[in-house]
């Protein structure tokens, strides 16, 4: 079977369900985790469906997931989250612990949009064009190699939750800034800090020096990637502008990985974190309409019944790779580490282990 977006979803589970019931995987999973006590942290990101989150020891959003990450003390880190995520788990730790990722096919389409090769051809073409100081800043929503192209160029990592702090940095170090893999929080939070659109180009690697001319390099304060989350894609103006004249009392907030038109449309934008932070804490009563993944909308909805909370598009806004995580595939990694013969292991290679973590601990040391 093939997915919206061209994978192949064939029902491969490592568990079938002639050998164990939804709820004997379940049950095994709790068995396990408590067998394995300290030797095993697992890690949810918000995203996650219920199943996976109620087992997670740790909930949250990139930014503390990798803080924790870095923390932990436990042999194995189980990242129920996507694999630049694990990737990053396994940067932090100087490759120490045993970093798993239940199904190695969770993937991110937004980190797929952006190659080291594409990048450096682009880097050396902002070179040609300009002598300017030129910093460049990676969501951490990318492939190691691209945290390590970062860390060479002493630039930093960002997540949705610090990208303002880091971007103010980075606009401090430098004259330009190059922003990947998404031309949407780029541009929305370089606009929050006073940069108008017009000093805003975006670099399209499919086109011939992404499309841009030396003289566009030169006038650009800011250099975005055209990079962008097929989820939060799904997100319009039209929705929000709905909303508000349907029901006036509903506040809409959303992802900043919505596009501008979106954010700026919106009553406020933040991280997963920022979003559930706020919404807990608002008065009964209260009511909104969220432009982020279906799996988090939905636990928040059910979670606070004295809230209404709604999803702002009336379409499944559905992350299908963070969705691969199963209870299945969670077991079968658990039942590996139980056996000492780990599988699904993500290892970052020594070298760009290094130079990702340079561009890491400058995210850390800033915010
Ligand atoms: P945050 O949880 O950091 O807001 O990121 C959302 C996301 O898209 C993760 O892939
Ligand atoms: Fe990637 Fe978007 Fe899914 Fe986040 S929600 S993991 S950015 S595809």
């Amino acid at each position: 079977m093939i997915d919206l977006f061209g994978n192949n979803i064939e029902n491969t589970e490592p568990i079938t369900q002639t050998e164990l019931s939804d709820e004997e995987v379940l049950f095994e999973i709790d068995q396990l985790k408590a067998e394995l006590k300290e030797k095993l942290i697992i890690l949810g990101h918000h995203y996650q469906q219920d199943d996976i989150i109620r087992f997670a020891d740790i909930k949250g959003d990139s930014l503390a997931l990798a803080q924790k990450a870095k923390e932990t003390k436990a042999e194995y880190i189980m990242f129920c989250g996507v694999h630049f995520m694990a990737e990053t788990a396994d940067i932090v730790t100087h490759g120490k612990r045993t970093v798993v990722l239940p199904d190695l096919r969770a993937g991110c389409s937004m980190a797929d949009m952006a190659s080291a090769e594409d990048i450096n051809k682009a880097w050396s073409f902002f070179k040609s064009a300009t002598d300017e100081k030129i910093v460049p800043i990676t969501y951490i929503n990318c492939a190691a190699s691209l945290k390590s192209f970062v860390g060479k160029n002493e630039g930093s990592i960002c997540t949705s939750s610090n990208a303002k702090k880091v971007i103010k940095w980075a606009l401090e170090k430098g004259d330009k800034l190059l922003f990947f893999p998404d031309q949407h929080l780029g541009r929305n939070t370089c606009f929050e800090l006073g940069i108008p659109l017009e000093e805003m180009v975006v670099y399209d690697p499919n086109y011939q020096n992404g499309g841009l001319s030396s003289k566009q390099i030169q006038n650009a304060k800011v250099i975005l990637w055209y990079g962008l989350c097929s989820v939060h894609q799904g997100f319009t103006k039209e929705q929000v502008l709905t909303i508000k004249k349907n029901n006036p009392r509903m506040e809409v907030i959303v992802h900043p990985e919505c596009n501008f038109e979106v954010f700026s449309a919106a009553d406020d934008a933040g991280s997963t974190a920022y979003i559930i932070d706020k919404i807990k804490r608002a008065p009964a009563g209260s009511e909104f309409a969220v432009g982020t993944e279906i799996n988090l909308v939905n636990r928040l909805a059910h979670e606070m019944t004295d809230k209404k909370i709604i999803s702002l598009s009336p379409y499944q806004c559905l992350c299908t790779t963070m969705y691969r995580i199963r209870p299945r595939w969670l077991l079968a990694s658990m039942r590996a580490i139980k056996n000492n013969n780990p599988i699904n292991v993500i290892k970052v290679d020594k070298t760009t282990r290094e130079f990702s973590l340079r561009a890491l601990e400058a995210m850390f040391k800033i915010t």
